[in-house]
């Protein structure tokens, strides 16, 4: 299985990347940090040892990472999420173990990804990006050592596809999910991101999961109910599909609340670690040739990514800031990969496969 470390803030989408990484049977998940964001440091590190231990998989680490980024306060998405961070289920058991606290989250990330065999590992985030990027910082050697960076991030828009957000009535020119022009792990921490983005030899291994991607991949209603049930509807749900079909209605009902989207909520985070199942991973396509998920990167094209690093987190930013938009431009062959599209039918599979491994446990 391919070594991976995932760096979250669940999160209701970031519960479906956590059960894809620790699941899907050509994974090995090395641990978790935890990250502010959607909730508090406190309350996604909770989430995520609940969460772990309602899919069967309580012995994956969990450290808690950083509070808050280093030049701005920490911003957080309850109109999202709720307050916890992970609202809308009663069935999540209170956890049974404490989080990692004797060692220090970014040198556990560091030893685990070192300790895999060079060219191997991956580093999936699907939360706001200060936890990565002082890995990177501190730990020069990991960005030598690690096959690739999987980021759910970004809002990239005109020219790019048709902006799914764009058809939000009334708001035509909105790419964007927390302003008009920026994405949230993105607009959370802009800083940080830059500071990944802007490192040549890190960037060609980063491939960026944008809200362009993710709002093409919506857990309707079908899905929804084939999260609940699987393919057989006289049985029971279990306590995990329960969970995860509770979590997705709330996710849906905030969605539709706050941007009106009734086709339901996109589902972002998983698409950042099924990339590591993809023809985007060349070493993990090549060994299963055929049979991978296809996302649509245009044949291979790059980009230069930077992020707007100027303004102040404030009530005019939705209106006239730029913070935190990502401004992608064609680079050949340097720079992040932006997929484009994904095979729905094919990614929505590799959920449901996970899933019914997480019933067996
Ligand atoms: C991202 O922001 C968070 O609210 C989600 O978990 C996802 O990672 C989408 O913009
Ligand atoms: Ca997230």
């Amino acid at each position: 299985p391919i070594p991976l470390w995932l760096d979250c803030d669940p999160g209701h989408d970031d519960a479906f990347a956590m059960l894809l990484a620790a699941h899907h049977p050509s994974l090995k998940l090395l641990g978790i940090t935890t990250i502010h964001g959607n909730a508090s440091l406190e309350n996604t590190t909770i989430n995520a040892v609940s969460l772990l231990e309602a899919m069967g998989k309580p012995d994956i680490p969990v450290y808690p990472g950083t509070r808050k980024p280093f030049s701005r306060p920490a911003l957080h998405a309850p109109n999202i999420h709720g307050e916890s961070g992970i609202e809308g289920t009663h069935l999540l058991p209170k956890p049974s173990r404490a989080p990692v606290l004797d060692k220090n989250p970014i040198l556990a990330m560091r030893d685990a990804l070192l300790a895999q065999p060079k060219g191997t590992p991956w580093v999936v985030a699907t939360g706001t990006l200060t936890n990565v990027a002082l890995l990177f910082a501190t730990f020069p050697e990991v960005v030598d050592h690690i096959q690739g960076l999987s980021i759910m991030g970004g809002a990239i828009g005109e020219g790019f596809t048709d902006a799914p957000m764009s058809k939000i009535p009334g708001e035509t020119a909105r790419i964007g999910n927390v302003t008009p022009w920026a994405e949230f792990n993105i607009y959370c921490d802009p800083e940080s991101s830059e500071s990944i983005f802007s490192n040549p030899v890190l960037a060609a291994k980063t491939t960026i999961a944008s809200l362009d991607l993710t709002h093409q991949v919506l857990a309707s209603k079908q899905v929804q109910s084939r999260i609940l049930h699987g393919s057989d509807l006289s049985k029971p749900p279990t306590v995990i599909r329960q969970i995860l079909h509770d979590l997705l209605l709330f996710f849906a009902s905030t969605y539709e609340k706050v941007f009106g989207l009734d086709a339901g909520p996109p589902l972002h985070d998983p698409l950042a670690v099924a990339v590591i199942l993809s023809n985007l991973n060349p070493t993990f396509a090549q060994r299963n040739a055929g049979q991978v998920l296809q996302f649509d990167d245009r044949g291979g094209e790059r980009f230069g990514l930077k992020i707007v690093t100027d303004g102040e987190h404030g009530p005019d930013v939705s209106v006239t800031g730029q913070l935190g938009r990502s401004i992608a431009t064609p680079s050949g062959q340097t720079g992040v990969a932006i997929p484009r599209g994904v095979d729905l039918d094919a990614f929505w599979d590799l959920i449901i496969y996970s899933i019914q491994l997480a019933d067996d446990c």
